[in-house]
């Protein structure tokens, strides 16, 4: 094997190189064998995909890794508290160098996720990915590619996809038993004080964070608390911020969008527009607090809307979706699904309850896909696709113009737009499938 990068490339490219790819076999597992796992980014999310792995049967915690000591610690406590004994790791690429590790799960701020999903298929690793799966349009595809190439399992942190209600809502709305569907409608809507995550000054990172390995491939700026984002008790604000995410459209909406495409056999909208902005909230907060933006899919409209100033007293559903039927609506969301007849319909009234909770069931899918070499329930295809739906609804207000998709090409027809699917890599980060 070549052991300069120059002679790796040269490598890579010919003919022995090819084989070299294909020779990531993935590992065969006995019923007995577990599966070594790191956890990358132990933040809320990554607490919660490491408290439900840690107790799981046939899993082996290896590593736990954060940039920040505080929460690399309570991940670490974690781990040995459910019987693991981890190492201890500051810097992901020492995980991906370590070949006895075998799958990693990504729970970093988004604007991590192509990169370390990438390199970790490169290095032979199975990955669980939270969403979105990416920040740019452009990242989706190398993904994708690495997944591919490297012959990987990858599943998406969109686990609505493997809770039964939520099958079922899709499997109804695909066997036309709702008639024609020509809307569909989804959303989210909070009531924020207008003072909203605040503003605070930009000053030194706390103790224990390494800035730098935070911002990674991001543009670098000065540490802001509200751009680390990391308070108590709450989900982190960089979601807020252009340079790690695109707000509550990729954060909230996705989980929603994603339920619309899995209805629709993963459909991709051909068109998108979008209206929206910060109109409520004053604070340092950069994504749209109001939004709505609407999607054409093959003969259905899609929509998606968030407000922050406003929940109708509670009475409007804070969360969900409406399918819109000639013969009934369907609505579904976390918590049931249900289909209302219209007016002279011979449908019937039906409701169906959650039964388990499906973010543990989307980890027991992901160990089994490891074992089995299957396609997970949100293989990284259906995330790219629902991540692409949601950052095009934020493009769309950027660009100020509606954006038709290509999905062969994997690009917009509006050339003026098209700069706005690519995401520059501060050095010496690199994306390369
Ligand atoms: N699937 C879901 O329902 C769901 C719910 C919440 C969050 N999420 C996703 O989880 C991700 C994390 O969100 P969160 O709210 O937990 O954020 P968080 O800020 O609480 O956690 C992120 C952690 O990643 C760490 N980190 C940053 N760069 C790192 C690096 N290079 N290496 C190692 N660690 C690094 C941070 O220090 C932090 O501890 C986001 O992508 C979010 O969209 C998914």
């Amino acid at each position: 094997m070549p052991t300069s990068p120059l002679a790796r490339r040269t490598f890579l490219k010919s003919g022995a190189g090819a084989a070299a790819v294909s020779a990531l076999a993935p590992r065969a597992y006995s019923a007995n064998d577990k599966i070594s796992m790191a956890f990358i980014g132990t933040g809320v999310m990554g607490s919660e995909n490491l408290g439900v792995a840690a107790g799981q049967p046939g899993v082996a915690i290896a590593a736990v890794c954060d940039v920040f000591q505080p929460n690399l610690e309570r991940a670490a406590a974690i781990a040995r508290r459910a019987g693991h004994q981890p190492k201890e790791v500051r810097d992901f690429r020492q995980i991906l160098a370590d070949k006895s590790i075998d799958a990693i799960c990504i729970s970093t701020p988004d604007h991590w996720h192509p990169y370390i999903t990438v390199e970790g298929c490169k290095a032979g690793k199975d990955v669980y990915v939270e969403k979105p799966a990416c920040v740019a349009v452009d990242e989706g595809r190398v993904m994708l590619e690495a997944a591919r190439k490297y012959n990987r399992v990858v599943q998406a942190g969109t686990w609505q996809r493997s809770g039964a209600h939520f099958q079922k809502a899709c499997e109804i709305v695909a066997s036309g038993e709702l008639g024609k569907i020509a809307f569909a409608r989804s959303w989210i809507y909070n009531n924020q004080p207008k003072k909203g995550i605040g503003n605070p000054a930009e000053q030194a990172p706390p103790p224990g964070l390494d800035w730098d390995l935070w911002q990674g491939p991001a543009r670098q700026r000065p540490f802001n608390p509200n751009r680390f984002g990391v308070y108590k008790d709450t989900y982190s604000y960089f979601r807020f911020f252009w340079d790690y995410a695109g707000g509550i459209v990729t954060d909230s909406g996705i989980h929603m969008i994603d339920i619309v495409q899995m209805a629709l056999g993963d459909a991709m909208p051909g068109a998108v527009v979008a209206l929206g902005g910060k109109y409520w909230l004053e604070d340092n907060s950069e994504t749209p607090d109001t939004m709505q933006a609407t999607f054409e899919y093959p003969g259905l409209i899609g929509s998606w809307e968030h407000r922050s100033n406003n929940t109708e007293l509670g009475k409007s559903r804070l969360m969900g979706i409406n399918f819109h039927g000639t013969r009934g609506t369907l609505y579904v969301d976390r918590a049931v699904m249900r289909i209302t007849p219209e007016d002279g319909s011979d449908l019937k009234p039906f409701e169906m309850k959650r039964i388990a909770d499906p973010h543990p069931l989307h980890w027991v899918n992901f160990l089994d896909c490891v074992r089995t070499r299957k396609r997970p329930n949100s293989d990284i295809e259906t995330c790219v696709k629902s991540s692409i739906t949601s950052i095009l609804g934020n493009l769309s207000i950027q660009a100020g113009m509606r954006l038709d998709w290509d999905q062969q090409a994997q690009t917009v027809k509006q050339t003026s737009a098209r700069p706005l699917l690519r995401r520059e890599y501060r050095h010496p980060w690199k994306l390369e499938a």
